[in-house]
């Protein structure tokens, strides 16, 4: 049971009619839910794990039930994600976590990828000065330094209470023996074929004669042997010996950049996050190198002015004016952020609440602010000069709340031959040429140019937000690249605005626009043809409409709850009631995530 029961507003609670009817109108089919479902959510007192991938949510259940805390659990589920979730979890890649102690404070720890020492700001231009895409992309020159084994190994050092053995074996063992994989990562494999043939590690993990099919069992001996030695030496089996030779003889094969020295030479930083206030509510997020935090606190300060309820979930007005915030964000996403340890960022001055309303001056309700004519602002004090989200929380209230990436599905896509696992393209996430856009066609500026050493500008918002009493609430974050900050804010808006459930709140169709380009981007079933039409009117192009996009994961402190269900809710009050506040874990239905609690 929650130690210190924490109170939820009622306004969380609230039975909105709109969950109801789309339960009605897309009954759900478990993990084949469509956009729109709402997925039952998992209940538990003592602690809480979701992740996109079960054997991983299962991984970091049984730390809880082995007495472990919320680091152990979210330890445990991250290197299983690693061997269950390939195109995503990693070991070759890097993150972001968020940490709330159970005395309130917080912390954040950064394990993003670091460019090679080798790397120059041209690397990725041709003789004409030209963007190569596919090198920015593909293969071995798209690699970054991996952070992520230190940087869980950094968490579990510092916070966690099990062994190193204990919240490693879980995923040594799904390596090892093997696990049946689920449909959609049958048919990821099978549509990622043709680009593993290319890389002999790849082919032989990853490929086989036939094509996948749901049930296949995915044996890895080789990551079991990666993983063996980082159960055995901590950070060292990864970073030196045998495991740094392979990565090493990899970048030899395939003309990468990554040296023993930089594999030595990576260290995990602790920064502090980035918070901001939204009707009384502390949202405790990323800093940079992510543009999460920053994003979040503009976004938020941008639409706190105005009477979201009232306007109400999914209408012309409520589109219009979170895509009007999101524009002005994105401009200056665009310009500002990087890696702190290498460019001045005027944190205080874009957060400013005046700021950011100043910026909203030009917000017409009836028109759009054509993205030409919104470029980023002068801050104050501004002197010119596919990732997946998951978390945990334990008995005693800590939380974490991480997001990890090799950014594309299957990163670069070569799998280290003789390691077995993929490594990341994250150096695409530089800016290859200020102006022009990268690969979810955000736009940069020379303050995310490439150097040696520093950290790629990232769209990761790993989130934790408590009530108006400063009690803990809500982890939530989400895969999606630039769409990843719009997803967070978007999920936190329908629960203190829209009054949603968790699981309305995350199932609920979102829209996006990052600035460049112009078009407003809406999920499959996202906007009702009337809706669209009073779009239309106020100028916007519209894109999209058949596609869905992130994969959010949430866990929210629920005291009294009452269900969308009414025959249901005399019964669930007082369970709730008799036992208190409970965890409340959600998953996604747009992945193949789950949650399980204690
Ligand atoms: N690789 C996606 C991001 O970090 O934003």
């Amino acid at each position: 049971m929650l130690s210190s029961p924490m109170r939820t507003s009622r306004q969380y609670l609230a039975l909105p009619l709109f969950g109801l009817l789309l339960l009605l109108v897309f009954p759900l089919h478990g993990a084949q839910a469509q956009v729109g479902a709402v997925p039952d959510p998992v209940r538990a007192g003592e602690g809480m794990v979701v992740s996109a991938e079960r054997h991983a949510t299962a991984a970091g259940q049984q730390m809880l039930a082995a007495g472990g805390n919320a680091v152990d659990a979210a330890v445990a589920t991250g290197f299983a994600l690693a061997v269950t979730h390939p195109m995503a979890g990693n070991l070759g890649g890097g993150g972001f976590m968020v940490l709330r102690l159970p005395d309130g404070e917080t912390l954040t720890i950064d394990h993003r990828e670091e460019a090679p020492s080798g790397a120059t700001e041209d690397l990725y231009l041709d003789a004409g000065g030209a963007i190569d895409t596919d090198r920015r992309r593909l293969g071995h020159l798209a690699a970054g330094v991996p952070g992520t084994v230190a940087g869980l190994l950094y968490a579990h050092e510092r916070f966690g209470r099990l062994s190193r053995a204990e919240v490693i074996t879980p995923a040594l063992n799904l390596a090892q023996d093997g696990f049946s994989i689920s449909a959609r990562e049958a048919d990821r494999l099978n549509r990622y074929r043709s680009d593993f043939l290319n890389f002999p590690g790849s082919a032989r993990y990853f490929t086989k004669e036939e094509p996948w099919a749901a049930g296949d069992t995915l044996v890895q001996e080789d990551l079991a042997q990666v993983l063996r030695r980082i159960r055995a030496e901590g950070r060292d089996g990864f970073y030196r010996g045998e495991t740094a030779a392979l990565i090493v003889e990899e970048m030899e094969r395939g003309g990468g950049l990554i040296s023993h020295n930089d594999l030595q030479a990576y260290a995990p930083v602790e920064r502090a996050p980035v918070t901001t206030r939204y009707r009384g509510h502390r949202i405790i997020s990323m800093g940079p190198p992510s543009s999460g935090g920053l994003a979040l606190g503009q976004l938020f300060a941008a639409v706190e002015p105005f009477d979201v309820a009232a306007l109400g979930f999914g209408g012309s007005a409520t589109v219009h004016l979170m895509a009007e915030a999101m524009r002005r964000t994105y401009a200056d996403r665009a310009r500002y952020p990087a890696d702190p340890d290498f460019v001045d960022i005027p944190m205080a001055g874009l957060m400013a609440p005046a700021y950011v309303r100043e910026r909203m001056q030009t917000f017409d309700p009836e028109r759009i602010t054509p993205s030409d004519s919104v470029q980023a602002g002068v801050p104050p004090g501004w002197e010119s000069t596919e990732t997946t989200h998951y978390g945990a929380v334990d008995r005693e209230g800590m939380a974490v709340s991480l997001t990890t990436t090799i950014n594309a599905l299957y990163g670069n896509k070569v799998a280290v031959d003789g390691a077995g696992f993929f490594l990341n393209n994250e150096m695409a996430d530089f800016t290859a040429k200020p102006g022009e856009p990268d690969m979810f066609g955000l736009i940069g500026s020379e303050a995310n140019a490439i150097a040696p050493g520093k950290r790629p500008l990232s769209s990761m918002t790993p989130t934790i937000v408590e009530d108006p009493e400063g009690k803990l609430l809500l982890l939530i974050g989400s895969p999606g690249g630039s769409t990843i900050i719009t997803t967070v804010f978007q999920v936190i808006l329908n629960l203190i605005d829209h009054g949603m459930e968790l699981s309305e709140a995350i199932a609920a169709p979102r829209v996006h626009h990052q600035w460049q380009p112009e078009a407003l981007r809406y999920e499959r079933l996202g906007l009702a043809p009337d809706v669209r039409e009073a779009l239309q009117a106020k100028g916007w192009s519209l894109s999209g409409g058949t596609t869905r996009w992130g994969r959010a994961q949430g866990i929210m402190v629920v005291c009294d709850a009452t269900d969308v269900l009414a025959d249901d809710a005399g019964m669930r009050a007082a369970e709730l009631a008799r036992e208190g506040c409970v965890y409340e874990g959600v998953a996604d239905p747009r992945s193949e995530g789950t949650a399980a609690g204690l």
